[in-house]
């Protein structure tokens, strides 16, 4: 089958731009343009600071752009150009209408669908990589055959789902569990399919490299992002159970993890899960499964996402209990408020739901987090505006009543388990500069808690009972 020489990814997010560099630095041969809407994104992609974090993206970029990489707002040009087009738009929750609360808004993926159907001189394949609700094709497919004016322009459509998480997306490009490519079982479809994995091939196994129909892909993709929830939530509802009752959830992970059925990931107990997708594609899910009419089914996935509420609250309620049931006039420093370690994004941060419960209750918040800007922090708490922002764990916790984990930052662990050789934090001087009693609130279970008391502090660890028997 003849190779793709020429792609076009529509929007330049946390998705389109990883997943295009890299493809561009793996296959030099093909001309990459990333496209986008946003003039402010796209100039940053072109600048010295990249607009999104991702440990070895900025050497990737640097490498291939101006030479088969390009960043552009010229969208048309870029669609015209192409052999084969991403659609990596962004695809959130409807807020309004028909759905709202649950179904994925699909106007940007219509939008940029329509667009590739009005310019489009020569045939091309349509790839979604976005998370799109199964059987989206089908409206891609209607879109196109009703709007595209030339005859003799013909259109496959392919689902090739991204699963790279934020914070090692570089990584999980590079070497990937698995490339997913659905297509329709015709002659047409197949080559497309081949045509794309052929570019895959470029660097990863072709065992690796998986084809199947395209509404099994795009399943596949609001699956795993639900069985990977849904993991989080049940290792939540046990740190809960651990906490009443002196188990301890990282042992209890550990036992359960060596079974070799359930495997080791994905069992650390934290404050819930956050990010752009998993409770979006839970939603996404759950409103398939009522539009089917499957109620059981819906109630099921919906439990996840209340469990996970649910975690969130119960931390916060736990520091004010601790703390005398009052932060009012407290000042509490906030560590890390990227939803998780490696990332700038702030998007469903379970430091945004924690920060307004104490802020809700009159604590003086002060918030540190390494990648995240304080314009940031304004955009997520919005009316919650009265939050200090501090550059350092130092600053933050100076004077303080209370330090919570809200990120699991490296930085933030101790030396030892971060086997990093940067300075781990002096608690032993935090201490010394905080009010009494001092609380540490530890919501990702990273810290030393045995250390931590030794020096004089009152620990709270998820899934631990350890302030409780201290305090009893
Ligand atoms: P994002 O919001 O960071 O990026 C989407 C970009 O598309 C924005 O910059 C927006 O301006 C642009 N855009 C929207 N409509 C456009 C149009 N008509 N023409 C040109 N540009 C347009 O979103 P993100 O995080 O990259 O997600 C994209 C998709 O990938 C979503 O469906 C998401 O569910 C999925 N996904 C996200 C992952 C993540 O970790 N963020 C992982 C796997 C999938």
């Amino acid at each position: 089958s003849e190779p793709i020489q020429s792609i076009c990814c529509i929007g330049a997010g946390y998705v389109g731009g990883p997943t295009c560099a890299v493809l561009a630095w793996k296959c030099p041969n093909i001309c990459v343009t990333i496209v986008d809407i946003s003039q402010e994104r796209i100039d940053a992609w072109n600048s010295d600071e990249l607009p999104i974090f991702e440990p070895g993206l900025e050497e990737i970029v640097k490498s291939r752009r101006g030479k088969n990489l390009f960043f552009s707002t010229d969208i048309d040009a870029a669609i015209i150009a192409a052999d084969l087009v991403f659609v990596s738009v962004n695809t959130p929750t409807k807020t309004r209408g028909v759905g709202a609360g649950y179904a994925a808004d699909l106007q940007y993926v219509e939008a940029a669908t329509r667009r590739i159907a009005l310019l489009s001189t020569k045939s091309k394949i349509i790839v979604e990589k976005s998370t799109v609700p199964c059987r989206t094709a089908e409206s891609m497919r209607a879109i196109l055959d009703a709007t595209s004016p030339r005859p003799g322009v013909h259109f496959d459509i392919l689902s090739n789902p991204e699963f790279l998480a934020e914070g090692t997306a570089v990584q999980d490009l590079l070497k990937p569990d698995r490339i997913l490519i659905g297509a329709l079982n015709t002659k047409s479809g197949k080559l497309a399919q081949d045509r794309l994995a052929n570019v895959y091939a470029t660097w990863v196994e072709r065992s690796a490299i998986i084809t199947t129909g395209l509404w099994s892909s795009e399943l596949t993709k609001l699956a795993a992002n639900a069985l990977l929830a849904q993991r989080i939530s049940s290792i939540s509802s046990l740190a809960a159970i651990c906490e009443k009752t002196g188990a301890e959830i990282d042992e209890v992970a550990r036992g359960c993890g060596k079974d070799s059925r359930l495997g080791p990931h994905f069992l650390k107990a934290g404050l819930g899960f956050g990010g752009s997708c998993f409770q979006k594609d839970i939603f996404n899910l759950i409103y398939l499964a009522e539009t089917f009419s499957l109620q059981p089914v819906a109630d099921y996935w919906r439990q996840v996402l209340v469990m996970n509420e649910w975690t969130k609250a119960s931390f916060s309620r736990t520091i004010i209990r601790h703390m005398f049931s009052t932060v009012s006039n407290k000042k509490i420093a906030l560590l890390g408020f990227a939803f998780k370690k490696d990332t700038g994004d702030t998007r469903e941060s379970p430091a945004i739901s924690i920060a307004r419960d104490l802020l809700v209750e009159g604590a003086e918040v002060y918030i540190y987090d390494p990648k995240v800007s304080e314009r940031n922090m304004r955009q997520c708490l919005g009316a919650f505006s009265n939050f200090h922002f501090s550059s350092s764990v130092e600053a933050a916790a100076l004077n303080a009543s209370a330090v919570v984990v809200a990120t699991d930052w490296d930085e933030f662990k101790p030396s030892s388990s971060s086997g990093k050789t940067a300075a781990a934090i002096d608690w032993t001087s935090i201490y010394a500069n905080m009010n009494r009693p001092a609380f540490v609130f530890d919501g990702r279970g990273i810290l030393d808690t045995a250390a931590l008391q030794n020096i004089g502090f009152k620990v709270h660890t998820v899934g631990r009972g350890n302030l409780v028997d201290t305090l009893s």
